[in-house]
């Protein structure tokens, strides 16, 4: 989508728009006749619809009417102006997407947007909405899909540099979700890792740096190995460094060796790359292996919160560890009774192969206690059908350890771009339920309950005393049906959460 920001006068703008009424200070330069008005107001205040009889309509005052005025069209967004900040936000983004909706239907592919007395922040979600809803997966479909192509934004909003770092963090969620929708077939490991060195080279403050398996192998990464065993796929571990700190040369605060680095010490930012989950050995029955492609969305969101901080010029300093692998049965694959000893050097036992995900990402985490000195470690993980149990789809299962404050500010920026998250407890008793006969730890509990938390435990093991939060984002990462201004498919769901949180430092 291009976007412009222009001079546009509702009452005599020829083109299709998009007219924000918030409250009545909006009817000043209403392009709407006086019936029409009327129409508005009693549909606002409730008593349209008993009259109406009319399916679609709503009761109260969000909704949205198109009205067909030859040669052009009018989608005219009513909304309430005394819900404030978040909640209004999230209603604009909702009526966006229905807009899309109705421009997708009448084959409208460029638009104006308007308002009077319409708050920037409201007009900002409006655009946000219509962005993430004109996403769809195109790219093995032979017929052309409809896209909106231009949006003109009436400029008295804001100015060309704000909607330019929105549009490129925008731009990032497309890639996050674009990588995430590919197929193992067309996207595994080492095309992942590609990918990502590609995106990083032509970026100024970013060092990719992709260790193949002999390197992997020299860190002995026994989870990140032991999940690679049964694929024919090499697996990769991708480090992305973004230095946004000015007066430091890039790579100066890196701590080669595990000492701390001069300097402010980074946020590390751990990402699951389970590029497709056959579940192993214990492979997934019946249709619970469809979407697993999407078991990367972890290490997908991180990458492109990384891209996104370093096209805006962030100044932060972090970095993203992914590691990446598929997860199959094969020859020599990993089995249950296996045991693994991990990059620090704890040993765990394989009781399921499906539970791969937390064994990866145990090395990434240990790498970053190891070698980055972390201010707060925060991973991104499709972890456990779990999750997904306790809190369906519409939001993230959160945990920490010696990062009550973090998980804090990750609240608030949640609700602010209403990318959510719901804080677990990591209660001391839940230790025992992964605790092994044979070896430290066991990747799963010894009951099937809590196990989004065990999980969570597991890992918090692998971060020591470092500031740590887990984000279980199985729920939120891919829709099997379309939600809101998510299609079916991947959602890019945290990247605007933990940009935000970076935006915050
Ligand atoms: N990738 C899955 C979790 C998942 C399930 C993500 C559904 C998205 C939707 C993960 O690797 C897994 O298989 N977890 C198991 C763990 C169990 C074996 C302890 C699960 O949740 O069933
Ligand atoms: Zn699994
Ligand atoms: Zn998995």
């Amino acid at each position: 989508m291009i976007y412009s920001l222009q001079d546009i006068n509702p009452k005599t703008y020829e083109g299709d728009m998009i007219f924000m009424y918030g409250d009545e200070s909006a009817e000043r330069v209403l392009p709407l006749g006086k019936r029409e008005v009327e129409l508005v107001k009693r549909r606002r205040s409730g008593e349209w619809r008993a009259e109406s009889g009319e399916r679609r309509a709503e009761s109260g005052k969000d909704f949205v009417v198109a009205f067909d005025r030859l040669p052009s069209r009018l989608y005219f967004v009513s909304f309430d102006s005394e819900r404030k900040g978040a909640e209004v936000q999230e209603r604009l983004r909702l009526l966006a997407a229905e807009v899309l909706r109705l421009l997708e239907r009448d084959g409208v592919r460029e638009v104006a947007l308007c308002g009077e007395g319409t708050l920037p922040e409201e007009v900002a979600a409006m655009v946000e909405g219509l962005t993430l809803a004109d996403y769809s997966f195109d790219r093995y479909k032979s017929k052309e899909c409809y896209h909106l192509e231009r949006l003109a934004v009436s400029r008295v909003f804001f100015s060309e540099e704000e909607l330019e770092s929105q549009r490129r963090l925008w731009n990032r969620i497309y890639w996050c979700r674009e990588w995430v929708n590919m197929p193992v077939a067309d996207l595994n490991a080492e095309r992942f890792a590609d990918e990502l060195e590609a995106v990083a080279k032509d970026l100024e403050g970013v060092r990719c740096t992709v260790m193949d398996r002999k390197k992997i192998e020299s860190l002995r990464m026994g989870g990140l190995l032991g999940v690679n065993r049964g694929s024919v796929d090499e697996p990769r571990f991708v480090v992305l460094e973004y230095d946004g700190c000015a007066g430091v040369e890039s790579g100066e605060w890196r701590a080669e060796s595990g000492a701390g680095a001069p300097g402010e010490r980074p946020i590390v930012l751990v990402g699951k790359g389970v590029m497709y989950d056959t579940g192993g050995l214990n492979i997934k029955p019946d249709d619970y292996m469809q979407e697993m492609k999407s078991d990367m969305a972890g290490a997908a969101t991180m990458a492109s919160v990384v891209f996104a901080a370093a096209d805006n010029r962030l100044p932060v300093r972090v970095v993203a560890l992914l590691p990446l692998t598929d997860n199959r049965p094969g020859g020599n694959a990993y089995a249950a009774d296996d045991i693994l000893t991990m990059y620090d050097g704890t040993t765990v036992e394989v009781v399921n192969t499906d539970a791969e995900g937390r064994l990866i990402l145990a090395d990434a985490i240990a790498y970053g206690v190891k070698n980055y000195n972390p201010r707060v470690i925060i991973d991104a993980a499709t972890l456990t059908g779990a999750a997904v149990r306790a809190i369906s789809t519409f939001g993230i299962a959160a945990m920490q350890t010696n990062a009550e404050r973090e998980l804090e500010m990750l609240k608030i920026v949640g609700e602010e771009v209403h990318e959510r998250l719901v804080e677990f407890p990591m209660w001391k008793e839940y230790d025992e339920l992964i605790r092994s006969e044979y070896a430290d730890l066991r990747n799963c509990g010894t009951t099937p309950q809590a196990g989004t938390i065990t999980a969570g435990k597991f890992l918090a093991h692998f971060a020591k005393d470092v500031p740590y939060v887990h984000l279980d984002i199985a729920g939120v990462a891919y829709f099997t049906k379309a939600q809101g201004y998510y299609r079916a498919g991947a959602s890019g769901y945290g990247t605007r959460l933990l940009y935000g949180f970076l935006q915050m430092q």
